[in-house]
């Protein structure tokens, strides 16, 4: 089958690998019908998270069920499904406690209480490097979906796959930074980062009933779509100063109540940033982060969606604390609430493909990472067809 390798930091291939099989009882392989490339990819894609064996990437994908194994009862062949991106086994300690990505059987060589920076990692997810499980990824023509008695939800026919493909994701993410911010009505609602995980924590913000929504981006065409696909607020960050003292006087010199973090530890920076992390041997920067902390009113809550694989000196602790803040992060819990999401879709409250950018043939993946890595062409979100 044809399937998106990673073959080293900037080099994705289509190249011609072997069909999945079925491993286990637990197993399905779904034919994809529709994958996409998400910012967690780009990570890989930069080297920024190692992966050094070549590998299928994507773990945004939904599909046809080709094969079932015997102990899947609640699939059939033929049946249409979205598959949440965290593989979880649906019955260990953190499971049951709706905490999929950091479940205890599906990672077994590299899982551990720790949470280190090599070793002891979480959960496992689909094709997101060996330390994360190695299991191959949707950007192919066949998957195996372990657990595929859990993860997969059906989804009407009325409804077509670009309309259903992000709640494997993005939206359940963005979903999830407005939730852990405990957003119940009312709140101010800032949001740092306005790619496809903002702009579906602006979606979500609004659909739990937020007075106000702020999207702060680095380049003018993220907010712009932000504003088209989720009216709201911009703020263009040409410091953070500025952004921070926006925030504020928007919000009674308070700081937002809630902010979300979807930007992650790659953010675009100076060279005097670039230079202070070398010193500091540090891989990226916490800088968008630590606008959070300042942007966030006293007692507020920071929801961190962007991804920070490597440990920060001088992290402000004495702000946490003299702030009192709440710091949420980590993988999102997508099967907690994927099936509340698919209703909001099915119901018509949310409108999710609007901020597809390109449709491309799954032969054009070298491509489609490039545009969205360089932010070329106003991309925003791809999405391919494994089948072109
Ligand atoms: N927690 C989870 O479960 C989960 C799930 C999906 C994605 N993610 C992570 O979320 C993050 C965002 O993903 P995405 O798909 O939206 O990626 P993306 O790269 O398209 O979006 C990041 C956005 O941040 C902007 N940005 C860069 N520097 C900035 C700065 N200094 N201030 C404000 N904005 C800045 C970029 O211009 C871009 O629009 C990534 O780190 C990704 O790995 C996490
Ligand atoms: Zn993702
Ligand atoms: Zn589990």
């Amino acid at each position: 089958m044809k399937a998106a390798v990673i073959h080293g930091p900037g080099i994705i291939k289509y190249d011609t690998v072997d069909d999945p099989k079925l491993k286990d009882a637990r197993d399905i392989i779904l034919k994809v019908t529709a994958t996409a490339i998400c910012g967690s990819d780009l990570h890989i894609y930069s080297g920024g998270v190692p992966q050094v064996r070549p590998m299928t990437l994507g773990h945004e994908f939904m599909g046809i069920v080709e094969e079932v194994g015997t102990a899947v009862k609640n699939l059939k062949i033929g049946d249409r499904v979205v598959v949440p991106f965290p593989i979880a086994c649906g019955h260990c300690f953190f499971c049951n406690h709706d905490v999929p990505g950091n479940c205890e059987n599906s990672n077994p060589d590299n899982y551990g209480p720790e949470g280190g920076l090599v070793k002891e990692k979480g959960g496992a997810l689909f094709g997101f490097t060996d330390l994360y499980g190695g299991y191959d990824g949707g950007q192919a023509q066949y998957v195996r979906v372990p657990y595929g008695d859990y993860g997969p939800r059906l989804v009407p026919d009325e409804l077509s796959d670009e309309q259903v493909l992000f709640l494997t994701d993005i939206f359940p993410t963005g979903y999830t930074g407005i939730d852990w911010g405990e957003v119940k009505g009312g709140e101010s609602v800032a949001i740092f980062g306005a790619g496809p995980v903002g702009i579906m924590a602006a979606k979500s913000a609004w659909l739990r009933g937020a007075a106000r929504v702020i999207i702060v981006d680095t380049l003018q065409y993220r907010l712009d779509k932000a504003n088209q696909t989720a009216g709201c607020e911009t703020i263009l960050w040409e410091n953070e100063k500025d952004v921070i003292e926006q925030i504020r006087s928007m919000t009674e010199g308070r700081g937002a109540d809630v902010c979300v973090e979807a930007v992650g530890f790659e953010p675009d920076r100076n060279l005097i940033d670039r230079a202070k992390a070398v010193i500091n041997l540090e891989k990226g920067s916490p800088k968008v982060l630590e606008a959070c902390m300042s942007a966030v009113r006293r007692s507020g809550i920071v929801s961190v969606l962007g991804i920070y694989p490597t440990p920060y000196d001088n992290f402000p602790v004495g702000q946490f604390f003299d702030k009192g803040l709440t710091l949420k992060g980590g993988q999102a819990p997508a099967h907690k609430h994927i099936d509340t999401l698919l209703n909001y879709v099915k119901e018509g409250k949310v409108k999710l493909d609007d901020i597809i950018t390109h449709r491309l043939p799954l032969s054009e993946v070298a491509h489609g990472y490039s545009i969205f890595k360089k932010k070329e062409e106003d991309c925003v979100k791809v999405v391919m067809d494994p089948w072109k």
